[in-house]
């Protein structure tokens, strides 16, 4: 195998990103130096700051386009990295559906010119950021890691697609090592408050939407469906809490040092919650009671789905450790910190800034 697998450096593409944010935070914990590529497109600068509040170290950022294959060969050549976290892509589900080519371009055609990077340089320890969004709706929970690909969505399609293209990388060339981290619903945020998410304009998704609301800058939140086959009438999904998430990373990179081949993997709790019951649980964490309005089903929503969870603790001997109460009491607790996410704070790195390259 590969010795460089073994280096402590690890590049992180979309590091400034949700997830990525607390991936390096993880990535710091277990003793490893991200470097952050990231376009800073859907990312913040500031997240890096508060990397470095939190952890002490703050990772370098490169800031470029994943699919600018020069800056990642350049990338490649100035470090020598023992592998890759690759979580940079775009994200939003109704945007990939009216600008569909924009997210083949940008997660097809981004991982490409990554892996190829990757390969040129000798590196092939790689850890992808996927999303149980490839089962699609009809898949039975809990959603074991052999139920077939059925995303109803380009975006879904994409992660599909992108799977199948590493799979087929692994399978051609024995000295790759690959782990897709299929994620269930990632909410929470760092338990000091500092990092957690803040989407651009009106959330699309429950969490940020439910912290918006108990926060006071909406008025309601709207119940989307309360006639579903579910104990309440609600949709229900797995939520699973970031640094669960982030910590799945740090296993999985382990296992692709340890291990050839490709494994895909289930990242979620293993248990399902209505939407009454994360409105509850958040009611609890903030003190606050939220007002809600009962709407009609939002089209292209699943009923019911959760993790089959078993895969993970098998194979990377990680499950989540972190409940529906914590998360939402540090979604409320980042939300307090931070009424208008990241923007219009100044940085608070105790640290020299992360240099921009
Ligand atoms: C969505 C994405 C999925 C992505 C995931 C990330 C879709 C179809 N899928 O999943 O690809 O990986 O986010 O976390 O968008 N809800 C309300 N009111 C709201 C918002 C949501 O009742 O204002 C309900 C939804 O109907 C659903 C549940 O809350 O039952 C969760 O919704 P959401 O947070 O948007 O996540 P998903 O739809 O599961």
């Amino acid at each position: 195998m590969d010795p460089d697998v073994h280096s402590r450096k690890i590049l992180v593409t979309g590091g400034a990103g949700f997830i990525g944010s607390h991936a390096c935070v993880a990535l710091i914990g277990a003793g490893y130096l991200p470097v952050v590529l990231d376009s800073l497109a859907n990312g913040n600068i500031h997240a890096l700051h508060r990397i470095a509040d939190i952890t002490g170290v703050a990772p370098d950022l490169v800031r470029c386009d994943i699919r600018d294959a020069a800056a990642l060969a350049e990338l490649f050549k100035a470090h020598r990295f023992g592998g890759v976290l690759h979580l940079a892509g775009l994200k939003a589900v109704g945007e990939t559906v009216a600008d569909p080519l924009s997210y083949y371009e940008v997660n097809m055609a981004g991982t490409l010119a990554l892996v190829r990077a990757m390969g040129n340089a000798g590196v092939r320890a790689l850890v992808f950021s996927s999303s149980a969004t490839v089962y699609g709706a009809n898949a039975r929970s809990p959603i074991p890691e052999d139920a077939p690909y059925a995303a109803v969505n380009p975006y879904g399609r994409t992660k599909a697609m992108v799977e199948t293209m590493l799979a087929d990388l692994v399978q051609s060339d024995d000295r790759w090592h690959v782990a897709c981290l299929r994620f269930f619903n990632p909410v929470g945020a760092h338990e000091s408050g500092l990092i957690g998410e803040h989407p651009h304009g009106r959330p699309n998704n429950l969490m940020p939407y439910l912290s918006q609301v108990a926060i006071g800058s909406r008025s309601h939140l709207v119940v989307h469906g309360t006639d579903y086959a579910t104990a309440d009438g609600t949709g229900v999904r797995d939520y699973v809490h970031v640094m669960d998430v982030a910590e799945g990373h740090v296993a999985a990179l382990r296992h692709v040092a340890r291990e050839p081949g490709i494994l895909m993997v289930n990242l979620g709790t293993g248990r399902g919650a209505s939407v009454l019951e994360v409105i509850s649980s958040f009611e609890r964490a903030s003190g606050r009671s939220i007002a809600v309005h009962v709407g009609p089903r939002r089209p292209g929503d699943a009923p019911a789905y959760w993790a089959d969870a078993s895969l993970a603790e098998a194979r990377l001997g990680w499950r989540a450790r972190r409940g529906l109460d914590e998360m939402c009491v540090d979604s409320w607790r980042w939300q307090m910190r931070n009424p208008w996410g990241f923007d219009g704070s100044a940085p608070t790195a105790r640290n020299a800034e992360p240099s921009a390259h």
